[in-house]
Formats: structure tokens, C-alpha cells, sequence
């Protein structure tokens, strides 16, 4: 494997920079299954776990226990018996049960406590705490089978958890829970999961999946298109259908937002979290807001963005006929059926530079990042099209493009052709930023 450059791990590290910013105190569930376990990658995984939390998230750790569970239960001589996907938890299976999730409990443990020199947990100190924080009560009778000890998500006292996370520690959830008359139920980890970061108002809920078959579809899907996906998709796997189900129940019970991170490759969580075009799959119940390519049909809801700026001198005036031809530069954001930003971005190919203009947020929405995701949106179109340089002309904004790395550029070291049209009376300024 060939080793990135100091300059690029450096870029890299100032590139994360607003991640790590925006996710610093944040609290995410993160669901990881006994497969997960088994896995090379697994000690990558926790080093990655120690990391995030070094970086201020609240993490609960969920873990699932089925192939452990599986291979001590053929030790018994017995076979594992399931219904809907669901194990059923006879006596001798809730031993092994027992016996399968107290030696992983176990193994966590002693891994997260690893702080050794010359690896990444060095000079750790964390505490990873497990209890009883799931409440559970049993399935009971399903189709005519019972399903004995297995159980489903009462509570999670979420309080108990909170209180630990406030603390600086890990909390780790196993797929088991207790009942109020002391009973033990075995229970799904994806649903422990789902319970969790939603009884704690997580801000994310992360799978990690093997979801590389979805890796050719879209980076984010409304709950909407995950269920067309889990309906119609049969060769989904089991594993990959379970916490799409469980995504979507998260999202019904308000988590914002689910990711399918995929489970197989090493670094991918810390890709998703702390890279732009991140690895996995989102999946958000924000499904009224959607960035796409602006289309001759926008043309009037643009023009309404625009007007009033046109008109105040804070952009040069556009015709309806200009900007049915340009429409292609544009990009928009639209927020159910309405257009409520847009920008353009027009590529001069042979100066290897591009104009970012018409950055427009209506009124009503500004101060919530939109203009940042486009701003972002173009950056990456832009360097799609081997683009170096991105600029900008503006009279009144600069600030804002100055906060998100553009310096001053004279008029001279625009291109050719955009120097050709510059209106000296308007007097705009140039900013430029490195692509
Ligand atoms: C500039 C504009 C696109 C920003 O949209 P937005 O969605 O509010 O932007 P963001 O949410 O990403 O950023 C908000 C931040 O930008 C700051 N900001 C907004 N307008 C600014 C300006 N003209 N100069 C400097 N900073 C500005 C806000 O104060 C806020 O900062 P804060 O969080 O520190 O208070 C929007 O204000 C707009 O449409 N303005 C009119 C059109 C325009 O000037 N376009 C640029 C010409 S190409």
C-alpha cells in the first residue's frame, strides 16, 4: 500500500477540521454486529471507536451476538430454531444465549481498556460501562409460536445512560434485557439499537452493514425510497434487510439520521464521519429538501430568488431568455416543491477555473448552512470537472467567501474571457479558492 504524503495527510486532517467540529459533543448509537466481531477489521474498529470519543462524540455501543450465540448452541448438539427472522429462545438457548453475549460483553471490555504503546489507543483511558439500561418484556406468542425467552424493547433508561455518557464513558448495549419480575430476554441488537438512540434523541443511528451491494445506488435516500428499496429488492441479505427495518422505524420515531456504513471496510465509519463525500449510506426523514441540477421548469422559481436582489443591485440582472439557455449551470435546492437557494457554476475549461455565481438563499431560510451545502455541492462538481481554481465576483458578501477560504484576487488573474465582460462600474471584488 502506498503511504499518502505528509501534504495530503495534512489537507486530509484541516479538511476534517469542521467535522470534528460539528460532530463534538454530539451523541451517536452505533450498531455493530457478532459478525462485525469477527472480522479483521475489528480491531481497526475500536481503535476508531476510541477515537471518536477522543474527539467529543457520546458514543453507545450496541453489539450483536447471533453467529456466537449460533456456534454455542451446535456445541449443545442443538439447532437453532427462528421465525420471522426472529430466534426462538427455548431453555437451553437462552443459556447459550447467556453464555455467548457474557463472554463478547467480556471481550469489549477488556479491548476498549488496551492502551498500548505505539498503537492508536495509546495513552487511553477509557471506561466503557455496561448495565442494566434495556428493560425488556417477552415477545410472547406470534403466529402460534411461542417465542419464550426472547423479548422485545420495553424502556431503556435512558436518564442511567445519559448520566454515564455526561461522565466521559462509553455505554455499552448487549443484545439482552431484564424484565421488572427479573427475567432475562434475548432480544435483537438492531432493535436495542433503534430503541436506544431514539429514547436518547441520538443524533445519529449507525449500522454497520454489509451494505456494499448498495454502494452503486444513491450516497442518501428518504425513508420513502429505503422502504421501496426493502420491499422490492429480494435479493437484499437478511443482515442488510434487518437495519433497513430498523432504520426506518428509527426514522418514524424521530431519529434524523440513520447511516448504512459499510461494515467490511476498514476506516469507513471514520470516512463517513469526517470525510465530505463520507462512504455509506444516509438515510433522513428530511425528505422535503433535495439538491439537484435545475431544470427548464425552475426557471420562474429562480427569477422569483432573484428579482429582488436584481432589483436592490446585489446581482447583475438576469433575462428570463439568459437564463433559460444557462439553466444548466444552476443548481437548486428545493424544499417540497419550493426553490429556496440556488447557485451557478460556470466552468471555463481552459483556464481550469470556475465561476461560482447567483448564491442566493430566500429570505426566509438563510442561517441554517444552506448556502454552505451548495457552496460544497459546486466544490465537488467543480474538481469533477478537474477544475483548480473556483472564484467569485460580489459586492456584498465577501465576508462570506473569505470565511470559507476564498482570498482576494486582482481582476487582471480572472480568465480572458470573464476580464472581457467585467463591468468596472460595479466595482465587484474577485475571490478565489484552490480546488
Ligand atoms: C450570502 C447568503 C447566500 C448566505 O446564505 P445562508 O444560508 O444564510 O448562509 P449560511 O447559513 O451558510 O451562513 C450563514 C452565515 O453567513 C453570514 N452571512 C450572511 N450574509 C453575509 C454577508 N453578506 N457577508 C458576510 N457574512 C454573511 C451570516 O451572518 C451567518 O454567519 P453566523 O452564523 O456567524 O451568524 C445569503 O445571505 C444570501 O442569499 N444573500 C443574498 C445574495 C448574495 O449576496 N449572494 C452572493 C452573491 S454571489
Amino acid at each position: 500500500m502506498t503511504q499518502p504524503n505528509p501534504q495530503e495527510q495534512l489537507i486530509w486532517f484541516r479538511n476534517a477540521a469542521p467535522y470534528i467540529n460539528a460532530h463534538r459533543g454530539r451523541c451517536f448509537v452505533v450498531h455493530f454486529s457478532g459478525e462485525t466481531m469477527q472480522a479483521e477489521t475489528f480491531a481497526g474498529l475500536i481503535h476508531d471507536f476510541t477515537l471518536l470519543q477522543s474527539l467529543g462524540i457520546r458514543l453507545v455501543l450496541v453489539h450483536g451476538a447471533r453467529p456466537q450465540i449460533e456456534e454455542r448452541i451446535q456445541d449443545q448438539g442443538q439447532q437453532s430454531q427462528y421465525h420471522r427472522g426472529l430466534r426462538i429462545t427455548d431453555d437451553q438457548a437462552i443459556t447459550a444465549v447467556r453464555q455467548a453475549v457474557g463472554c463478547l460483553r467480556i471481550e469489549m471490555e477488556a479491548r476498549l481498556s488496551m492502551s498500548i504503546a505505539n498503537t492508536p489507543m495509546s495513552g487511553a483511558r477509557l471506561s466503557c460501562i455496561s448495565g442494566n439500561f434495556v428493560t425488556a418484556r417477552p415477545l410472547g406468542v406470534i403466529d402460534g409460536i411461542d417465542y419464550c425467552h426472547t423479548g422485545e424493547v420495553r424502556r431503556i433508561n435512558h436518564e442511567a445512560i445519559r448520566h454515564q455518557l455526561d461522565a466521559g464513558n462509553f455505554v455499552l448495549l448487549s443484545p439482552m434485557g431484564y424484565s421488572p419480575t427479573g427475567e432475562v430476554f434475548n432480544l435483537s441488537a438492531e432493535d436495542v439499537a433503534r430503541a436506544a438512540a431514539s429514547s436518547l434523541n441520538a443524533d445519529k443511528l449507525i449500522f454497520l452493514s454489509d451494505c456494499s451491494e448498495l454502494k452503486q445506488g444513491p450516497e442518501q435516500m428518504t425513508p420513502a425510497e429505503a422502504e421501496q428499496l426493502l420491499n422490492n429488492d429480494s435479493d437484499l441479505s437478511d443482515e442488510l434487510k434487518r437495519h433497513l427495518k430498523s432504520a426506518l422505524a428509527a426514522c418514524q420515531q424521530g431519529v434524523d439520521r440513520v447511516h448504512l456504513v459499510d461494515r467490511n471496510r476498514d476506516g469507513a465509519l471514520l470516512e463517513e464521519l469526517y470525510t465530505r463525500d463520507g462512504s455509506g449510506i444516509l438515510i433522513t426523514a428530511q425528505t422535503y429538501e433535495q439538491l439537484r441540477q435545475a431544470s427548464i421548469e425552475d426557471v420562474g422559481g429562480i427569477l422569483d430568488l432573484l428579482s429582488p436582489l436584481e432589483e436592490a443591485g446585489v446581482l447583475v440582472r438576469r433575462s428570463r431568455e439568459q437564463l433559460e439557455l444557462e439553466i444548466a449551470h444552476f443548481r437548486i435546492l428545493d424544499r417540497d416543491g419550493m426553490i429556496i437557494g440556488c447557485v451557478a457554476l460556470y466552468p471555463f475549461i481552459d483556464d481550469h477555473a470556475g465561476e461560482l455565481a447567483c448564491l442566493v438563499i430566500h429570505p426566509e431560510y438563510r442561517g441554517h448552512g444552506y448556502a454552505e451545502r451548495l457552496l460544497k455541492n459546486i466544490e465537488t462538481t467543480a474538481r469533477g470537472l478537474q477544475l483548480r481554481q473556483l472564484f467569485v465576483l460580489t459586492t456584498q458578501t465577501a465576508h462570506w467567501f473569505q470565511e470559507r477560504g476564498f482570498v482576494p484576487i486582482d481582476i487582471e488573474k480572472l480568465p480572458v474571457r470573464k476580464r472581457e465582460l467585467y463591468n468596472y462600474q460595479r466595482r465587484s471584488m474577485a475571490f478565489a479558492k484552490q480546488l
